[in-house]
């Protein structure tokens, strides 16, 4: 984050907290995360978006980092929110946010799920496939805005598991299906708003973007075209996303020649607004020299998955400075019980040492909330940071949490 900087005793901090007093009050493995930064995304996204689209609106997709504080931040910040599952709905309510803001995604969802959002008053439901409005239409939902997820034909360069558009994916349902499920809708009491697309994660280019809202726009006369999310970050110095200006630019661009001058804009962005917010700091647990030398921390995939699943590159550095160490090249490990429980691959640390503080940046988005309990793992706090002061958001979990689920077996 913008805020990380070295003291003159070569100590790294963010918003203005030491890591070292930190990792002492909160231990390590921990999740910090700096607010300034994620307002400061909010804002540009809000502001950017606002100023070349005045009806418009910007989603946390809060998959990306579902906690009760980050629900109550984004809300705060004037962001609605993109919940997929009761369990991030009932999160949200518990943050006290309007039920009125979040739009409820997946393509999985039960009747039960369903019900609950009606109930509670969840204002969009985004319907994923007929079956899906055929259990809305049962529940009933009368007064209940809705969009339609389509299938779009863009599939931008990026990991597979990270592609949603293109025809085989999972989410969403080709026009022509769309078009009778809109014909059912608007004979219900239910409200059509319009369309929803989302064409992946981690984009790095602007262009894509566009061509979404393009494919959207082959829906004529809606009031609402959503375009998802997608926008990526740097995880590396070689990754170079497009800003948030031309990111915006290109959205709004292909929006003022295809869509209807008054149809509200959505986007819903999760990685960009809290990647770079977040960072993981580990304690190193051993060196070891094979014929590799493999520096194990007390974290891992347990705590973050993404390298695993998504062959997604980081950095990381010492906390403490040693200009003078030598640099070692190493792997990155961490401790839970698979060869693919690596962090980093062949990374540069300074003289890696037992105790020493690692600090993982960039790890924001999909790191907590892919969090398991492999190897009775207990899953790490989330505490942020803000002008040189901490507020723990989530706990550690506890043994005693790991053994609550657990009811035993009698012979
Ligand atoms: N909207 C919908 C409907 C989505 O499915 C997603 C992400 C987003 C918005 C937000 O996309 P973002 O701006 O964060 O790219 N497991 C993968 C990421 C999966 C993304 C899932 N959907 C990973 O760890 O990289």
């Amino acid at each position: 984050p913008a805020s990380a900087a070295w003291s003159d005793a070569g100590r790294l901090s963010v918003g203005g907290v030491d890591l070292h007093d930190l990792a002492s009050e909160f231990g390590t493995p921990a999740y910090v995360f700096d607010v300034a930064e994620f307002r400061n995304r909010a804002a540009q996204l809000v502001d950017g978006l606002t100023a070349r689209w005045p009806n418009s609106q910007v989603l946390f997709a809060s998959k990306a980092l579902p906690t009760v504080a980050t629900y109550a931040l984004a809300a705060h910040c004037g962001l609605g929110i993109d919940v997929s599952g009761q369990g991030e709905i009932v999160m949200a309510l518990a943050a006290g946010v309007d039920p009125k803001l979040l739009y409820f995604h997946g393509n999985a969802k039960t009747t039960e799920e369903l019900t609950f959002a009606v109930r509670s008053g969840v204002g969009t439901i985004v319907i994923d496939n007929a079956d899906e409005l055929d259990r809305l239409l049962a529940i009933p939902a009368p007064g209940q805005h809705v969009l339609i997820r389509v299938i779009p034909g863009v599939a931008p360069e990026t990991h597979p598991s990270q592609s949603t558009g293109g025809s085989d994916s999972k989410f969403g349902v080709p026009y022509d299906q769309a078009h009778a499920m809109t014909e059912k809708i608007r004979s219900s009491e239910m409200v059509f708003d319009g369309v929803h697309l989302h064409i992946g994660s981690q984009i790095l280019h602007a262009a894509p973007f566009g061509e979404a809202v393009r494919q959207l726009a082959e829906f004529p006369g809606c009031a609402v075209y959503d375009v998802g999310g997608g926008l990526g970050v740097p995880y590396t110095y070689a990754e170079q996303p497009p800003s948030i200006d031309a990111y915006l630019d290109a959205i709004v661009t292909a929006a003022r020649d295809t869509l209807p001058a008054d149809a509200k804009l959505i986007i819903e962005p999760g990685r960009s607004l809290v990647a770079i917010a977040g960072l993981t700091l580990y304690t190193v647990v051993s060196v070891k020299r094979t014929g590799r030398t493999f520096v194990a921390v007390d974290g891992g995939m347990a705590d973050n998955l993404d390298p695993a699943l998504t062959q997604q590159r980081y950095e990381a550095v010492i906390a403490q400075d040693r200009p003078d160490a030598p640099l070692v090249q190493c792997d990155l490990v961490g401790r839970q019980c698979e060869s693919g429980d690596k962090l980093i691959g062949d990374l540069e640390l300074a003289g890696p040492q037992i105790g020493d503080l690692v600090a993982m940046p960039v790890t924001g988005a999909y790191a907590y909330t892919l969090a398991n309990n492999y190897n009775g793992a207990r899953k790490a706090p989330v505490v942020f940071v803000e002008d040189g002061t901490t507020q723990l958001v989530v706990r550690r979990e506890t043994y005693d949490d790991l053994l609550s689920t657990q009811l035993g077996w009698r012979p």
